[in-house]
């Protein structure tokens, strides 16, 4: 098992990762669970993969499950669920000293967490990542929220948690399509501050992603050390080091923006074309080379993911995408800040992007 410390002043906490952490969860909390009954939320999907293993594991801990399970899918990230999930926990009764579980991927450690940042002014709460996104980025960090009508992620709060248990065999179970999209996350550690793990990727993503676990395990625990050492200086995205972790996030966004955010396009397969993308734009104001912007590309096509927003048949022009980007919440003042690239593995947060340029590039990119 590999044991990452986030080090965030006042709210440190550990990120465990290995194979089995589910299947020992309360010895894993040991000294956290006061109470008989745990509060566990969850999906419906999780819930029928590993609902049984959580709750074998609690009740060999004398412990017993409550259940939360929520339909799956970013639709749940929302005032609704939001609401009940706090209700639900107050009917439970926990208390501030207590831990709700958050067993899932992004969506339900975004929303527990800051389901547990609200209730009685911010209870405990520990992460079990199921996806390889939420191993690697969400549950590490404290970022929590939910969706609204105007936009992703637009209500939220930075609230911490006490432990996150990242099972790497829980990605058994994870359909393919939700791993690679998780890995476009793992590859961003590389493009933004670490060409030797870029260069790790290029060696050994495609055997990762097929299911060899000494490199799951390398490449879960490398991109939680990086985002923790990130975390640790900027928690709260005040220096412009954090929001590095946005690379490839504005381009994404438009595009998950254009598709509907709906299944067409994944988070992290957003991520990985805005990551393209950002390549692309950073070549062409001469900032990297066009080969290193190509190596990227080829490099998510290799392992079987789309690298061309030709390919997505989105029907709109530069200029719409760019509309999209004119929500995102990194907007400041009228400006929108861009993580551009200076080669692989040095990225900067560019505040002087003409959108009109990008609208042009868009075009150039859309037309393939
Ligand atoms: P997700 O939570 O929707 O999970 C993807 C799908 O996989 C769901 O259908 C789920 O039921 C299923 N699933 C999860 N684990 C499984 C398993 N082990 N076996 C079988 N099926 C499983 O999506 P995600 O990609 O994990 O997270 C995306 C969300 O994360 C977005 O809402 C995004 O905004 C958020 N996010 C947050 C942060 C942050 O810092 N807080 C960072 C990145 C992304
Ligand atoms: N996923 C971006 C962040 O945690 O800051």
């Amino acid at each position: 098992m590999a044991v990452i410390p986030v080090d965030i002043a006042g709210a440190p906490y550990e990120v465990r990762i290995g194979t089995g952490l589910l299947a020992s969860l309360a010895e894993q909390c040991s000294g956290r669970l006061r109470k008989r009954r745990v509060p566990v939320i969850t999906d419906a999907q999780v819930h029928k993969a590993w609902g049984g293993v959580v709750e074998q594991a609690l009740h060999e801990g004398g412990h017993e499950a409550v259940w939360r399970i929520l339909p799956p899918g970013e639709a749940s990230k929302n005032w609704e669920q939001l609401a009940a999930t706090v209700d639900w926990l107050l009917a439970e009764e926990v208390e501030r000293g207590d831990h709700v579980l958050a067993l899932g991927g992004g969506v339900i450690g975004d929303l527990t967490g800051f389901a547990a940042a609200i209730l009685k002014r911010g209870c405990k709460f520990i992460q079990l990542p199921t996806t390889l996104l939420a191993q690697v980025d969400s549950s590490v960090g404290g970022k929590t929220a939910i969706n609204t009508p105007a936009g992703k992620n637009l209500v939220g709060a930075f609230h911490q948690p006490s432990l996150v248990l990242a099972d790497l065999a829980a990605l058994d179970t994870l359909p393919e399509r939700e791993l690679k999209a998780g890995y476009a996350e793992v590859v961003k550690y590389g493009l933004l501050g670490d060409a030797d793990f870029f260069a790790w990727c290029q060696a050994h993503g495609a055997a990762m992603l097929a299911g060899d676990a000494a490199l799951r395990e390398y490449a879960v625990a490398h991109s939680v050390a990086a985002k923790a050492r990130i975390v640790k200086e900027d928690e709260k995205e005040t220096l412009g080091l954090r929001a590095l972790l946005n690379l490839g996030h504005t381009f994404g966004h438009a595009l998950e923006a254009q598709t509907g955010f709906s299944s067409r396009l994944l988070h992290g397969e957003g991520v990985a074309l805005g990551m393209v993308l950002a390549a692309r734009f950073s070549a062409r104001r001469g900032l990297m080379t066009q080969d290193s912007a190509e190596c990227i590309a080829r490099h998510f096509a290799e392992v079987g993911m789309a690298s061309e927003i030709s390919a997505l048949g989105l029907n709109c022009n530069g200029q719409a995408l760019v509309q999209h980007m004119l929500h995102d919440k990194k907007m400041d003042a009228g400006t929108l800040p861009f993580v551009l690239l200076k080669s692989i593995g040095e990225a900067f947060l560019a505040k002087d992007v003409d959108l009109a340029e990008v609208a042009r590039f868009l075009d150039g990119e859309l037309a393939g």
